[in-house]
Parts: structure tokens; C-alpha cells; sequence
């Protein structure tokens, strides 16, 4: 694997590989250790577009691995006086550039970076418009292993894949990156995915989607947690991509299609707890009530707290010749 742009290109072994180093990795944050496997590298953060969580936890597992890291953000930048992307990253790779996070508000902008021959260093998709967010859709794989672990009982996750798991992905999947790769990764590690929104927030493609992937699809989210989920991811609502009235307002939406205080109260009835996810970040009293938000069985900060991890297990992998089992050895720290 030269770079990460999606989901979709893992094989089980190899996403059970990055989950399996992500856990080593959340025990190497969890004791305040580095690993200074990147020392000599710079990694460049090459931002387009606004985010808080994924920058930082790249910013942060970057630095507990030893690289030296250059940000760049689109405002402030030459991008105003018509730079363009190939010329943005050949200036950034002859400062120095060992490897590029991109995010980018259009679809298809990493690959284009990765596969254009302008430069040939790793390239690793930090979302790009609505088409993928793979280090988003990893880092849900870990939290879910995880909760599947302490439920079943098991030490520890690690050569665990998500089979038996039931997930629904709930609400705004037609903008949704992170609705995308998790398909794709969940799919291949086994659990059954199902998409729960209105049919005006549905891709047209999801027709293809049912049959490569198995994927349910359901427009009544009580039916939907009447097949007893282990997991509901709910979605940003996106208003910042909507250019046209998706549902007749806020409040609608909500009482058909938000996780609403109700609706956590049936989920919490069910004899296994429920994990709660949402990629962040959250509208609250929209698409996810404060109760489920804030409840024990959220996985939010979890999540957040994973997503550092997982970036140092792909950093790690993509730019070492390290394998994990030379990690585990303790030869790398
Ligand atoms: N989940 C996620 O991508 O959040 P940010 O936009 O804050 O990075």
C-alpha cells in the first residue's frame, strides 16, 4: 500500500493489520510514550477545507511519532492569488515533504494527487468532498472492535474482525464520506450495514451498493432499531453541501430521523447496551439528542481519542518499512 484514499481498496488482512497497530498504538498514547519511528520525516497537512478533529489527531499522532509536521491551510495561503493544486504541492514537497495528508472539498482531489506523477510521495485522504473519509471509517472500526471486545468479554480485540455486528448509519448519507467508506470497510470486516434516512437523502447509486456490499436500506428509523442494532452512527445533517430543501425543516427532520430522547430510551432498553457513534462534528438537538450524546455508551470522545491512534498506524505503516510485527517486538520504540 503506497498511499490511503479510501476504504474500498483493503482487504480484510490488510484493515485488520491497520486496526490490529492501531490498538498497540492506543496503548503506546495511553502511557504517554513516542515512538520515534518518523524522526528525519516531515509530513504536510494540506488542508483545503475546515476541520477540527482530523487535523489535529494527524497533527498530534504525527508529533507522538517523531516526524516534523508542516500545516498548510487554504486562507492565508497563495491559493487566493489562483495557485493551484499541483503547483501547491511541488512548492510544499521542494521545502520538504515526506508524505501528504490532503482534505478537500472536492471529490476525487487526493487520488489526483497521489496518481498525476506531480510528485511521488505517500499521499493519505483526510476526506475529500462526498466521496471518502478513510481514516474516519478505520478509526469507527477500532471503537466498534473495541466495544465488540468488552461486550463479548475478550482481552483484547486485536486479529478481530466486526462479523455478527449489526450497524445503522442514520440520516444525511447522501452528502456523507463517512457514510461511504464505512460501507465499504465495514462490509469487508463483516458486520451487516444499513443506511436509515429519508429517499431525499439517499445517493441514487444505492441500488449498486445492496448488492456489492449486502447493504439494507430503511426510510423509518423505528423500524430500523426494532432489528435490535449492537451499534447507530448518526450523521452530520451538511447544510454547508445542501443547494436545495432536502426535508420540510429542522424540526421534522428531527422527529422522524433524530436519535431523539425517545428513540435512546427503546435503544437503552434492549438487553445489550448500544454504542452511539457520530464522526463529529455534532449538531445536538438535531440529527443526536444531548441524552445519547452525552450517555456512557457514547463512543464520541472515544472515537476522537482512537482517530489519534489509527492516524499513527497508518503514518506508521505507510511510511516506515516497519512491519507490526517488529512493533510489537518493541524494536521500534
Ligand atoms: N469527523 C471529522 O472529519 O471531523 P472534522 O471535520 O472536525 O475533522
Amino acid at each position: 500500500m503506497k498511499h490511503l484514499l479510501d476504504t474500498r481498496e483493503l482487504t480484510r488482512e490488510e484493515a485488520i493489520e491497520i486496526l490490529d497497530v492501531a490498538d498497540y498504538m492506543a496503548q503506546v498514547k495511553a502511557e504517554n510514550r513516542t515512538l520515534n519511528v518518523l524522526n528525519g520525516k516531515t509530513v504536510v497537512n494540506l488542508f483545503f477545507e475546515d476541520s477540527t478533529r482530523t487535523r489535529l489527531s494527524f497533527e498530534s499522532a504525527e508529533k507522538r511519532l517523531g516526524a516534523a509536521v508542516t500545516n498548510f491551510s487554504a486562507s492565508g495561503s497563495s491559493l487566493s492569488k489562483g495557485e493551484s493544486l499541483k503547483d501547491t504541492a511541488q512548492t510544499l514537497k521542494a521545502i520538504g515533504a515526506d508524505a501528504f495528508v490532503i482534505r478537500h472539498s472536492a471529490s476525487g482531489a487526493p487520488q489526483r494527487l497521489a496518481e498525476a506523477g506531480w510528485t511521488d510521495i505517500p499521499v493519505l485522504n483526510a476526506g475529500d468532498g462526498t466521496h471518502a473519509h478513510p481514516t474516519q471509517a478505520l478509526l469507527d472500526a477500532v471503537s466498534l472492535r473495541q466495544y465488540k471486545a468488552e461486550r463479548d468479554g475478550l482481552d483484547s480485540p486485536r486479529g478481530t474482525d466486526l462479523s455478527g455486528m449489526r450497524v445503522l448509519i442514520v440520516g444525511d448519507i447522501l452528502h456523507s464520506r463517512v457514510a461511504r467508506s464505512n460501507l465499504w470497510l465495514l462490509h469487508t470486516l463483516g458486520a451487516q450495514v444499513a443506511f436509515v434516512a429519508p429517499p431525499t437523502l439517499l445517493p441514487l447509486n444505492t441500488a449498486s451498493w445492496v448488492e456489492e456490499a449486502g447493504l439494507e436500506i430503511f426510510h423509518d428509523f423505528d423500524e430500523a432499531i426494532a432489528t435490535k442494532p449492537d451499534a447507530v452512527m448518526l450523521l452530520r445533517i451538511q447544510k454547508e453541501r445542501m443547494r436545495a430543501a432536502y426535508f420540510p425543516s429542522a424540526e421534522e427532520y428531527t422527529e422522524l430521523w433524530g436519535l431523539t430522547a425517545e428513540r435512546f430510551a427503546t435503544l437503552q432498553a434492549q438487553p445489550q447496551p448500544v454504542a452511539i457513534l457520530h464522526p463529529g462534528p455534532m449538531n445536538r438537538g438535531l440529527e443526536i439528542c444531548t441524552e445519547a450524546a452525552d450517555a456512557t455508551n457514547s463512543w464520541v470522545l472515544r472515537q476522537v481519542s482512537n482517530g489519534v491512534a489509527l492516524r499513527m498506524a497508518v503514518l506508521y505503516l505507510l511510511l516506515t518499512d516497519g512491519s507490526s510485527a517488529k512493533l510489537y517486538a518493541g524494536d521500534e520504540s
